[in-house]
């Protein structure tokens, strides 16, 4: 059965413009106070990564820092470290993001690590966040394939996944980073990890570089996954995965959920505006099929 409420976790900020070298600290917070206005909660707000290797996100604690976002949104920001975790802590930021990967050869092109190290540069990170009574997400990229390896077993995601929640992470965002999932490879991989770990503590976030994500959303939300990561516009990529495509679109998971019934408090009206003015400052048409819909109007 489908979930009564889904908590949609916006990405487009952190992931959509990790990429995009030509966004300025200054659209970067007219993009998330859009997305405030708009409904959305749970927002990724930037990233307290190494800006020699991502220097897109160098400017994360000014974008945090200017933010006029409603009271009751809840930022987020990736954490690599414990000094990506300090400079969050130091933005107020409530909510870390630790990522690692189920496929080795990702992880160390991502975090320069192997899954192991990365697991144990992450205990200082959960550590300082239970002293300051912060929650911890965790990522696994690649649980369907991986740019440089292949194919990813399910039972390598569950491995992982295992790991993280025994640090302690409240949440794990399984990643099809180079978006070659499917429905049929979405459910193989979901029937092992539900039947192995909380339901609840599962969320899904999907790429769209093949167009499948949709599908693969209303596969997940068919299995009782409550929580879906998407960008608005579709923005999006990573600099560690080559050719890899967008996030889906929020707008079109929006569309998909109000058409199922559930309810999701987010106005797609005005998150469609949000996401034409970043395309609009990117140059470029947004990546949703509801969202040039909806501008044709
Ligand atoms: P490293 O080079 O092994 O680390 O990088 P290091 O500790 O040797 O540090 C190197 C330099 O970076 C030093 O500076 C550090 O101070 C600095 P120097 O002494 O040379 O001047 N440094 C930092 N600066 C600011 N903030 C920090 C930080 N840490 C070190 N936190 C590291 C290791 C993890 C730092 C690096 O590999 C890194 O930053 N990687 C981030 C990669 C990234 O952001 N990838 C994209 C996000 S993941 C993704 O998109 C997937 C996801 O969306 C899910 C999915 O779709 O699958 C989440
Ligand atoms: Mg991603």
């Amino acid at each position: 059965a489908y979930p009564t409420q889904v908590k949609i976790v916006e990405v487009g900020a952190r992931d959509g413009l990790q990429n995009e070298s030509k966004v300025t600290t200054e659209q970067k917070i007219t993009l998330l106070n859009g997305l405030s206005e708009a409904g959305v909660i749970h927002l990724e707000a930037g990233a307290f990564v190494s800006p020699k290797w991502v220097p897109q996100m160098a400017d994360s604690a000014e974008v945090i820092k200017g933010l006029s976002v409603n009271q009751n949104a809840q930022l987020s920001a990736l954490t690599p470290n414990l000094k990506g975790a300090e400079a969050a802590l130091e933005c107020g930021i409530k909510e870390f993001a630790i990522f690692t990967a189920a496929s080795e050869a990702f992880t160390q092109k991502n975090i320069n690590c192997s899954i192991e190290e990365s697991i144990e540069r992450f205990k200082p990170v959960v550590e300082l966040a239970q002293q300051h009574n912060v929650k911890v997400r965790g990522y696994v990229s690649c649980v369907v394939g991986c740019p440089y390896q292949g194919d990813v077993q399910p039972e390598a995601v569950l491995d992982v996944c295992k790991q993280l929640l025994a640090l302690g992470c409240y949440e794990i965002s399984l990643g099809d980073t180079i978006g070659v999932g499917t429905p049929s490879k979405v459910k193989k991989l979901l029937d092992l990890l539900t039947k192995e770990l909380p339901l609840d503590k599962l969320a899904v976030h999907f790429h769209d570089t093949y167009g499948q994500a949709i599908a693969n959303i209303h596969t997940a939300l068919e299995m009782g996954i409550s929580t879906i990561d998407s960008a608005v516009a579709g923005l999006g990529g990573c600099p560690y995965a080559q050719g890899a495509s967008g996030n889906v679109a929020t707008e079109d998971v929006i569309y998909l959920l109000e058409g199922l019934g559930i309810s999701t408090q987010i106005d797609l009206e005005r998150l469609a505006k949000a996401g034409w003015a970043i395309c609009d400052a990117l140059n470029k048409p947004p990546a949703s099929k509801v969202s040039l819909a909806l501008r044709a109007k």
